[in-house]
C-alpha cells in the first residue's frame, strides 16, 4: 500500500493546482492514499500534513497559486534539515513523495533522495522555464501570456505618445520569458542573460531605430540581465542621450492568474504520469515533456545541466526589428 505526500515549493506557478488535482485523483483511482504537505519543505520540517481526496481538489484547476502554499526553506538545505525531513516522512509512514517546483525544488528532492529510502518524483514547474530535460515547465506559458498582454497594452500608449519603454520581466537566471514574450509582442529590443548585449550596444541600436523612423520603442529586459535591472539600464541610457525612458516592472503579476489551457493540460499530464511512474517503482527522477512525449529526467540533470534558448528565435531577433 502506497502512502504518498505531495508538496509545492519555491516560486508558485499557474498550473500547480491542476497538477495537484491530477495527482490526487489519479492516485485515488489507483488506491494510493495521498496527503499534502503545507508550505513546501518548510512544512515538511514542521510536520504540516493534510489528507487529500478527490473532493479536496474540486474547483482548483482554474486557480493560480497553490492550495498547498509554498515557501523557500534555508533549513532544508542543511544536512540536519534533510535528516529531520526524512525522519518526519518515516514517522508518518510515507513511502513516496512528489515535489512540484523548479530548480531549487528538484535539487532539494535530489538531496533528500540520497538519505531517504522512499520513492521521490519531481514535477517540473516554474514560470522561468529554466529546467533541463523538459521543453516547457508548468506555469511558463501562463507567465509568457501575462507578460504579452502587458506588452500589448503598453504598446498602445507608447505608440500614442511616441515614447520609449523598458519592460522588466521575470527570469532570475534565464531569458525564456523575455525572449518569447518579446518576440510574440513584436518588441524592438530584448536584453536577456544569454546574450551579451551592453547598454552601449542597445543605445546604438535605439539611435539607429530613431534614424529609421521608429517613433516609439519597446524593450524587454529580463531581471537576470548582466547589465542590471530595467531601472538601472534606463538610467544608463539616459546618461547617453536625454530621452525620457519609461520603466514598467511586471514582477509578480507574472506568477499569478488563471493558468492557460496549455498549462492546465501539461500539469494534468505530468501529475498523472508522475503517479503512474511511482506505481511502476520509479524514483530519483523528474517528469517532463520533450518533443511531444512524456519523459523521465534524472533529478540531478534538471538543475545541474543548462537548458538553452531556441537558437532560431535568437537569430531572428535583430532581423525582426529591422
Ligand atoms: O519562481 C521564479 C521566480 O519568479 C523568478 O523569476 C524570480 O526571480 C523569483 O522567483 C522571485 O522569487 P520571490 O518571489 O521569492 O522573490
Amino acid at each position: 500500500m502506497k502512502k504518498l505526500a505531495i508538496l509545492t515549493s519555491g516560486g508558485d506557478a499557474p498550473g500547480m493546482n491542476a497538477a495537484i488535482r491530477a495527482i490526487v485523483r489519479i492516485a485515488f483511482c489507483k488506491g494510493v492514499q495521498t496527503f499534502g504537505i503545507l508550505r513546501g519543505y518548510s512544512g515538511l520540517l514542521e510536520n504540516h500534513f493534510i489528507e487529500l481526496g478527490p473532493r479536496s481538489v474540486s474547483n482548483i484547476i482554474q486557480r493560480g497559486g497553490t492550495i498547498l502554499k509554498s515557501s523557500r526553506s534555508s533549513e532544508f538545505k542543511t544536512r540536519e534539515g534533510l535528516k529531520k525531513a526524512a525522519a518526519h516522512l518515516d514517522a508518518e509512514g510515507f513511502n513516496s513523495l512528489i515535489t512540484i517546483g523548479g530548480n531549487g525544488t528538484s535539487r532539494g528532492a535530489y538531496e533528500l533522495s540520497k538519505i531517504w529510502k522512499g520513492q521521490i518524483i519531481g514535477i517540473t514547474s516554474t514560470i522561468d522555464n529554466d529546467v533541463y530535460g523538459t521543453d516547457q515547465t508548468i506555469g511558463y506559458d501562463s507567465a509568457v501570456n501575462t507578460a504579452l498582454q502587458a506588452i500589448d497594452k503598453i504598446r498602445d500608449t507608447a505608440d500614442s505618445h511616441e515614447r520609449f519603454f523598458l519592460i522588466e520581466v521575470m527570469g532570475r537566471d534565464a531569458g525564456f520569458i523575455g525572449l518569447q514574450a518579446g518576440i510574440a509582442g513584436g518588441v524592438e529590443e530584448i536584453m536577456i542573460p544569454e546574450t551579451k548585449m551592453t547598454v552601449k550596444d542597445i543605445h546604438k541600436r535605439l539611435c539607429a531605430g530613431r534614424d529609421k523612423g521608429k517613433n516609439s520603442t519597446i524593450m524587454v529586459v529580463s531581471e537576470g540581465d548582466e547589465e542590471g535591472r530595467a531601472v538601472d539600464i534606463a538610467h544608463k541610457l539616459k546618461a547617453l542621450s536625454p530621452v525620457d525612458y519609461k520603466v514598467v516592472v511586471l514582477g509578480h503579476t507574472q506568477r499569478g492568474g488563471s493558468p492557460t489551457a496549455a498549462d492546465r493540460l501539461l500539469a494534468t499530464e505530468l501529475g498523472a504520469f508522475a503517479v503512474e511512474q511511482l506505481i511502476k517503482g520509479k524514483s530519483g527522477v523528474a517528469v517532463g515533456k520533450s518533443k511531444g512525449r512524456l519523459v523521465l529526467i534524472p533529478l540531478k540533470d534538471t538543475w545541474s545541466k543548462k537548458k538553452s534558448l531556441d537558437p532560431f528565435l535568437l537569430k531572428l531577433l535583430p532581423l525582426l526589428s529591422s
